[in-house]
């Protein structure tokens, strides 16, 4: 019997790492929404700075205002210790886990001349180390259950082969590489587990408190809200290994490849394309 538009991941548990705030707190509600039980894994249990709003209770009080399950798990994913407690945590209340989406991430808008060490590292370890460290904690869980989805929130600046039309500098563009071929490495290794593997970026800037920071009104005109982001999301949340996995592709080809729709009353569209 199909799934009716609401139930479509009912029963089963999600991660969504850097959920606190923008991209990530779109799908942990999304997936809420849908029935999921999401435990949102990101550092901000209280709001330090003025100008940069979210934190994972917010997001649970969000979740829980519209009668789902959440979680709040304090998560940094460049710390292998966090992030094996944060699954740990999971399992103890949720007892399995289904899907965990990588989407914890951060850019350095500098040259590569004004890209001190310490950033170099802390942008690589967050986009890529972070997405390894996690799947590799989940994985286990998954393989045991022989199911799961792993969806890595990637970038068009991966691609890029300048600077780029967003400048998020040469170290984001480098994880962003680094994690669309951890995608198709973790999909090889766990797809004989059931196990599927996919990676997403969207086309357009979407519209997020990390972007805000450092954007001025006038580029924000053009941008996006995460509404198509959800909806690829929640579409790859329901894959297997044995239907789509391995796939490194942005949310226009998503919606077009496998006929996907924005739910009634999405958020207003529009925007250039980017490369952040
Ligand atoms: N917005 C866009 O146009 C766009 C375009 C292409 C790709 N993306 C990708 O989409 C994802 C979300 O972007 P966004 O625009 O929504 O960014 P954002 O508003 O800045 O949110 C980033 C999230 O990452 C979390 N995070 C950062 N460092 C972390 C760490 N060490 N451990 C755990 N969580 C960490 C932050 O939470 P805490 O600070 O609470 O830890 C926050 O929840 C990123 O991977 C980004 O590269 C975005």
């Amino acid at each position: 019997m199909p799934l009716s538009s609401d139930d479509q991941l009912k029963g089963k548990v999600a991660i969504v790492t850097g959920a606190s705030r923008g991209i990530g707190k779109a799908i942990a509600l999304g997936f809420a929404a849908q029935g999921a039980k999401v435990a949102v894994a990101a550092r901000s249990e209280n709001q330090v700075r003025a100008d940069l709003p979210g934190t994972i209770h917010e997001t649970v009080e969000t979740i829980q205002a519209q009668n789902s399950q959440g979680l709040a798990v304090p998560c940094d994913v460049t710390d292998e210790a966090s992030v094996q407690n944060m699954v740990s945590r999971v399992i103890e209340a949720f007892g399995r886990i289904d899907v965990l989406v990588n989407n914890a991430g951060v850019a350095f808008g500098r040259s590569i001349l004004e890209t001190p060490l310490k950033r170099w590292d802390l942008v690589l370890r967050v986009n890529l180390t972070g997405a390894f460290l996690c799947s590799q904690a989940v994985l286990p869980h998954m393989i045991r259950q022989g199911s799961g989805s792993i969806i890595n929130i990637s970038s068009l600046a991966a691609n890029d082969r300048d600077k780029g039309m967003v400048d998020t500098g040469v170290a984001y563009g480098v994880a962003k590489a680094g994690l669309d071929r951890l995608t198709w490495g973790l999909a090889s290794e766990a797809g004989c587990h059931g196990v599927a593997v996919n990676a997403l970026k969207p086309v357009k800037v979407v519209d997020s408190e990390g972007m805000r920071l450092w954007s001025s009104e006038e580029e924000r005109q053009g941008w996006t809200s995460p509404a198509r982001m959800v909806a690829c999301a929640l579409f790859l949340a329901r894959q297997s290994s044995g239907s789509v996995s391995g796939v490194v592709a942005t949310d226009d080809e998503y919606f077009a490849w496998h006929g996907l729709q924005l739910s009634p009353n999405p958020q207003p569209e529009g925007g250039r394309p980017h490369g952040s």
